[in-house]
């Protein structure tokens, strides 16, 4: 018998095989995984090789429909319609091999990061079944999808609507699918069977589900493109304000109006992101859904009345994925909704996402995360720690219980400067809207840092009355500094701050600072141990970073250290739902994190009390500002 050698370009392998063998079956003996998408049946033409010299025979008309004329000019053939004759020099295209997907993705505002998706398209030609060849039609599917390179067939589970549809979809097709493969808990689920090659459409979505607003990201899993953003308020706002008076609402029979709301609420956001993007949302196969852990429980349906009251106790902490179906989401039936674990009622799925997004579950250096709002919430550690605790800051940082105080909102002063010769105050108000109309939260920090840097207020936020100024006066409530005249705002009133504005915003800051010194004295730590501080939520985005730590709400670090991660939590959602293997470290992480209770911690009160000055009792933790 003849042994013929093959040799495969461009990497000069070589082998013997007997006179008759398939080019395809060389290959495999040669070590080459070629893309094989039809099982060698000679119809999907992804097997494409050319013939530089040597002797096949090869029905070249037969598929003749499969090569462009510079191809046939190549010497184009399909590896499984030829057999080898005689020594032949073949070339494989690159296109020709799987690919070992190394696609990267970048993270908005963090690092890159392999796409790894749990959501998996396999396109197959399936040979049809006959009396020699009776397989069922899920197996031979199963089978063929695990062929080209998907799992094995008892390990994925058939929801029955699929099987319910199977046989019309592969016969109407015949036989060429595209099968969408899941990973799920315990498995795979076949998420969905599709008539002929749908391979470049796999879409998901990650879903920062706030109190206050929902932010969808809409991204491509094939290849790791962000399509559209879309956001929207919380609809539950119509059912209280707060997390407090939604759960009051839920606990007066209003849980399932809750969950419907939580759920169009996404949908909403789903519709106009998917309308931007110009796709269906029947093709978004997961969610990943990042809230804290009252939104989580009333997004589920889940109960949430027992956390508020003694033993404040939560139905899960776990990751948990359904159906989309059970819980409303308008996408395919079969998308998996994964909503993140918690570690605490208080440390919800919103922070263990904004862990992520810090990168401080990967590094040795220690980080102080900090997601600033009217309940903050810290978490200090590194890759083999983590501490964490929250607490009340009350609303002043957001500018609630101060007289001109206000949301973040246009016409807001969100930064401002004082002459301290003059005293007087240059600011720029949110969208560059001239005329201000209140305060917000970052403005509030700056005012507080320069009215301290010019000597109006001293170290316990008392105004100085002494000083002979138009703008310092005794105010009706209060002593009182005038931010802006009547004639410069919107409201024809003249914008202050006043004694007890800045009294309201030193508790706030000192139950923030006090919170950070029991984790790191808790760690055994100072600030300098601290590598990187990262301050997460809308308010982390604007604040200056000098001034917050001139006012002693952060810990004195170089500034150059701290760090604004922006929405953390939708950066969270966005990586666990690009890469498998960071969704599936979530649980485990949730649990490493030892939550440290302020309320039963006697030596929170004396740091707190200590933070009640600017920037804090103890000059010496403020180098800086000393
Ligand atoms: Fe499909 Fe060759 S493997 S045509």
């Amino acid at each position: 018998d003849l042994m013929p050698t093959v040799t495969f370009l461009p990497g000069y392998r070589k082998v013997t095989v007997p006179e008759g063998t398939s080019l395809l079956d060389a290959a495999r003996a040669a070590g080459l995984a070629m893309n094989v998408v039809c099982g060698g049946q000679g119809k999907c033409g992804k097997c494409l090789v050319f013939i530089k010299s040597g002797n096949v025979s090869f029905e070249r008309e037969k598929f003749r429909k499969f090569f462009s004329d510079p191809e046939i000019a190549r010497g184009a053939c399909l590896a499984c319609q030829a057999t080898v004759l005689g020594d032949v020099l073949v070339d494989v295209p690159e296109g020709s091999l799987i690919q070992e997907q190394k696609i990267l993705v970048e993270i908005p505002g963090r690092e890159e990061i392999p796409l790894n998706p749990a959501v998996r398209k396999y396109e197959v030609y399936l040979s049809p079944p006959s009396l020699d060849d009776t397989t069922p039609d899920l197996t031979r599917l199963l089978e063929g999808v695990e062929a080209v390179g998907g799992p094995p067939p008892n390990r994925v589970y058939a929801p029955l609507g699929v099987l319910r549809y199977l046989p019309q979809v592969l016969r109407r097709s015949d036989w060429h699918v595209t099968a969408t493969v899941a990973l799920v808990p315990g498995g795979y689920r076949l998420s969905s069977v599709d008539k002929g090659d749908t391979t470049g459409r796999v879409y998901g979505a990650a879903v920062d589900l706030g109190t206050t607003t929902v932010v969808v990201y809409l991204w491509s899993l094939v290849d790791g493109q962000i399509l559209s953003t879309a956001s929207n308020y919380n609809r539950q706002i119509s059912c209280g304000e707060d997390i407090l008076s939604r759960v009051n609402f839920s606990r007066k029979g209003g849980l399932a109006r809750l969950q419907h709301l939580a759920a169009e609420s996404i949908n909403e956001a789903l519709k106009s992101a998917a309308d931007a993007a110009g796709i269906d949302l029947e093709e978004v196969f997961e969610v990943m859904v990042a809230g804290n852990t009252v939104m989580t429980h009333l997004f589920l349906g889940i109960d949430p009345g027992y956390m508020i009251a003694e033993p404040y106790i939560p139905v899960v902490q776990r990751m948990l994925s359904t159906a989309a179906r059970r819980v409303g989401i308008a996408t395919h039936e079969n998308t998996g909704i994964y909503t993140f674990p918690a570690v605490s009622n208080f440390i919800g799925g919103d922070v263990i996402a904004d862990i992520l997004a810090t990168g401080m579950t990967e590094r040795e250096e220690v980080t102080l995360l900090i997601d600033i709002g009217t309940n903050f919430e810290a978490v200090l550690g590194n890759r083999d720690w983590m501490l964490s605790c929250s607490g009340a800051a009350g609303p002043a940082l957001e500018g609630g219980e101060v007289l001109f105080g206000m949301r973040a909102n246009p016409g807001a002063i969100e930064s401002i400067q004082i002459d301290p010769a003059t005293l007087t105050p240059t600011y720029t108000t949110i969208n560059s809207i001239a005329a201000p109309r209140g305060i917000c939260g970052s403005g509030l920090v700056d005012l507080v840092a320069e009215l301290l840097r010019a000597c109006v207020i001293d170290r316990t936020g008392g105004i100085n009355l002494e000083i002979d100024h138009p703008r310092i006066r005794k105010g009706r409530y209060a002593p009182e500094f005038v931010v802006a005249w009547k004639e410069e705002t919107q409201i024809g009133k003249d914008i202050v701050i006043t004694e007890n504005d800045i009294k309201n915003l030193i508790m706030s800051k000192a139950a923030i600072h006090g919170a950070c010194m029991t984790l790191l004295d808790a760690a055994g730590l100072t600030a300098r141990d601290i590598e990187r501080v990262c301050l997460s939520g809308a308010f982390g985005n604007y604040i200056n970073k000098e001034n917050a730590i001139t006012i002693g709400l952060i810990p004195d670090v170089p500034l150059e250290r701290v760090e604004n991660i922006g929405n953390g939590a939708i950066t969270g959602a966005n990586i666990a739902l690009v890469n498998r293997k960071r969704r599936k470290e979530l649980d485990g992480l949730a649990r490493k994190i030892t939550y440290i209770e302020l309320n039963a911690d006697p030596s929170f009160m004396d740091r707190y009390t200590s933070s009640c000055f600017l920037p804090h009792t103890d000059l010496s933790l403020f180098p800086r500002v000393q």
